[in-house]
Parts: C-alpha cells; structure tokens; sequence
C-alpha cells in the first residue's frame, strides 16, 4: 500500500465498533439465557474468530452485514450449554479470544485445543495458566514453551484471590470468567486499572461483578471537567449467575478512532467529525495525552447513558510539543502507543514513553517495530526495555514500512504518511482488517 498527502481531513466519519466490546458481546451473549442481539458489531477479522470458535461449541449465531458493522444475533444455551468442539479452535491473530476463551474452557465438562496464527504461538500464555492452575485447572501448553496451542481438559474450579503481576484486562477477564465455574468467590487485583469492559457488560448479563472502592480519577478533556471512574485495582465475581441474553449497541473503537485522531491533529488545515466514539474512562488515555500535548480535541453529544460512554469527537490540527507518557496511564492507552509515538515524531522536543514493557509482547515487538520504522522515515529514536525515546520536529521522509503484519504498526505509518514529504509504502498493509477493514478507504474519504 502506498499512501502520501493529497488534502488535509475534512468532514465527518463514523468509527467501526470497539473490538473489545464486540468480542465479548459473543461470549458473554453464548454464555448467556436467551438471544443477545448485537448492533455495530465489528467486523475485523479477530471479532470473526471469536464467533467462530463459539460456532464450533454448538451456539447459533447470525451475522447480518449492516451499514459500516453487523447485527448479530447470539442464541445463548446459557452457563452449561457449551458443546464439545469437534476440532482445534482457531483464534486467529486474536489475543483476546484466547485468553478469554481459555477462561471459560477451564470450567467446561469436556476438553479443547485452542490455538491460533503464527503471532498467537508466539505470544505468552503463562500468564493465564498460572492463575488458571492456582484455581485447579488443567491447562498446558503443548509445545511446553508457555505459549498456544493450549490444551485444556476441563474441570471444577475454586475461587482464588490473584494479585496479577501485570495490568492486562486479557488476564483479567480470563480470570473472572473462570470464576463463573468456581466454588466461591473469584477476584484479581491489578498493578494499575485495566479496561473494565468485562466487568461492565458481565454485571449488564446479570452477574455479581464487584470493584473495590479505590475509586480511580482524572480529569476529562471537556472543559476540564472532572469525570470518576468507578472501578478499583481489585474485581471480583461469584459463582453461577444465571446470565440473561441482552441487546449491545456497540461504541465507536477509540483506538481506530485514534489514527484519525491522530491524521488531523498532523495535517494542518484539518478539521475532522469522529462519531461515536467509546470514551470508557479506562481507555481514554490518547485523549488526555493528546490534550497535554496541546490538541484540539472537543467532545460533543456525550452520552452516558448506557453501560458504556460514548461522544463525537471534533479535532483539529495543532501544534503539539513532546510530553512524558508513563505510569497508570499506561494501560488505558496501551493499543495507542504505536501512534502516539509517531504524534512524538512531530511534535516539538523530545517524547519519553516508559513502563510500557508489555508492548514487547502484542501482535509483534512494538517496541522493536516502532523504534525501526521510525528510524527509517528519518526521526531519532530510541528503544529502551520498557518504552521509546522519540525526538521529534525533523522534516520526515516517507520510506517503505514493514508492518510485521501488525494492524496498529501499519495504520500508524498510513498516518504518519500524510505528514511526510514523499510517499509511504507499507508492507503487509491488507493486515489493517484485523481491527478496521475499510481502514483505507475510510482515510481517502477523508482526505479531501
Ligand atoms: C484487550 C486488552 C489489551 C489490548 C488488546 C485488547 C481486551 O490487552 O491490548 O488489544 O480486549 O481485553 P492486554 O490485556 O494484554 O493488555
């Protein structure tokens, strides 16, 4: 794919579904009694994986293409209701789905294999067996290299409390939904508050979902309005709900919407419409660096109203100086990072990003990535173990970009395309539809 500037972004965009929210709309919604119907699902490829592996446990589910999403329609058998597959289930290049599934595997009456591409064998799963065996499942990996695939031969699981080494929402998650299967009460305390989508959606099916009153607060970017989270480092679930089948509206992806954010913060002359856009508190965190940073970024319609918050989002293109990206803010930006290194590319000074060691373990080294690519578009960087050193406000030349078939390292360089002189050339570009197929379209729409 070869991108460079034509125009600056105008107009407006509706952002694809958030594929968080559109993985565990599935699942929980299988899980469930009833029929959960779900609007603005995503359609990328990871979101596919996971419909699929619930397919192959017996659960009907229809898939309407509609407008930019699907309407899907999720025919629960409830907590028991899962059937044995009759082959490996694939995950594709899906983290989410593993790790989660593996959860809900751990408690099931029968046995699976779950695995996925050749990034998913790659990507560690200790952190999911360890608090999984404490609970007495019998997971392994078959390799024995601590990564998928995963052999999971189920069983009668306990609650535990676990303190998780590691601020991840996929670990989490994993942990709450085996705790639907558990005798007792199961809870995890993070280092720092990870996305609660979990929580939120779990309690919305009818579970007792618990967050401890820590209360966890910043400061929105509305007019510096104070907004309160109201989730802890600590989450807990017990036993045995009777979930019910619910209707999901899904949000607007913040992280796709990211790259346009990014696109017209970049572009002068910009002035772009983002609708509907997820802005969960514990996702947020492009946003508030984005304001540090000295964007123009306001939030119109917001809607609280539902289980998850949602806004437009009005950018415009700004001047933007270096900051610090560090601490507990880390999590609730973590897929942003790859992009907000290339804001730091342009922006005025020198940009930290540390405590950020888990981008090493994503879809590719992101670390590694990131520091190469920009390296090749002429921007000093460098990598450090936890983070990049990125000095920005050199004039950048577009070069050709391996993408490692990373959807967020090839949105982020379509991005930085169009504030580059020359062209850019991306490899693996078509890698995009993991998380936002019409990725491409969607920005030449807009460029204009
Ligand atoms: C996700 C959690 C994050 C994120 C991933 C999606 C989720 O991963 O990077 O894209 O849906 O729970 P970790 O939990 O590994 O940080």
């Amino acid at each position: 794919m070869k991108i460079k500037y034509t125009a600056p972004l105008r107009g407006e965009l509706s952002i694809p579904g958030d594929k968080s929210i559109s993985h565990r709309s599935v699942m929980f919604g299988a899980l469930a009694e009833g029929t959960t119907e779900v609007t603005n699902f995503l359609t990328g490829a990871d979101c596919l994986s996971t419909i699929s592996c619930f397919r192959q446990m017996g659960i009907k589910i229809e898939f309407v293409p509609h407008e930019r999403g699907a309407h899907v329609l999720i025919h629960g058998k409830g907590l028991h209701g899962l059937t044995v597959p009759s082959a490996t289930l694939d995950a594709g290049n899906s983290g989410t789905t593993v790790r989660l599934l593996s959860g809900i595997l751990a408690g099931q009456a029968f046995d699976t294999v779950i695995t996925g591409d050749a990034s998913i064998q790659k990507r560690p799963m200790k952190r999911i067996m360890m608090p999984l065996t404490a609970m007495g499942a019998d997971i392994s990996s078959v390799n024995g290299n601590g990564c998928a695939p995963l052999s999971i031969h189920g069983k009668i699981l306990q609650g535990i409390h676990y303190n998780s080494p590691v601020a991840s929402a996929q670990v989490k998650s994993c942990i709450l939904l085996a705790g639907l299967y558990a005798n007792g009460v199961t809870s995890v305390t993070e280092p720092a508050v990870s996305r609660n989508h979990s929580e939120l959606m779990l309690r919305y099916f009818g579970a007792d979902v618990r967050t401890d009153a820590d209360e966890y607060s910043h400061t929105s970017i509305v007019n510096g309005r104070k907004t309160t989270l109201h989730t802890g480092f600590t989450a807990s679930i017990s036993p045995e709900p009777t979930l019910v089948g619910q209707k999901v509206r899904v949000p607007g992806d913040i992280s796709s919407a990211a790259y346009f954010i990014a696109a017209a913060l970049l572009v002068p002359g910009s002035e772009l419409l983002l609708r509907n856009v997820g802005i969960n508190p514990t996702r947020d965190g492009m946003l508030r660096v984005c304001q540090e940073m000295g964007a123009d970024i306001t939030l119109l319609n917001e809607d609280y109203s539902g289980a998850e918050p949602c806004a437009d989002l009005l950018v415009r293109s700004s001047h933007l100086k270096a900051v610090e990206i560090s601490g507990d803010i880390i999590p609730t930006l973590i897929d942003e990072l790859p992009v907000l290194a290339v804001l730091a590319a342009f922006a005025e000074g020198t940009t930290v990003i540390r405590d950020a060691a888990e981008l090493r373990v994503k879809e590719s080294d992101r670390i590694a990535v990131m520091t190469e690519n920009l390296s090749r578009i002429g921007c000093p960087v460098e990598a450090t173990e936890d983070g990049m050193i990125i000095t920005g406000g050199k004039a950048l030349q577009g070069a050709s970009i391996d993408s490692y078939k990373d959807h967020r390292i090839a949105m982020s360089f379509a991005v930085a395309a169009l504030a580059c002189s020359g062209e850019m050339d991306i490899l693996d570009a078509e890698c995009v539809n993991i998380s936002y197929p019409g990725f491409y379209e969607d920005l030449a729409s807009v460029c204009r």
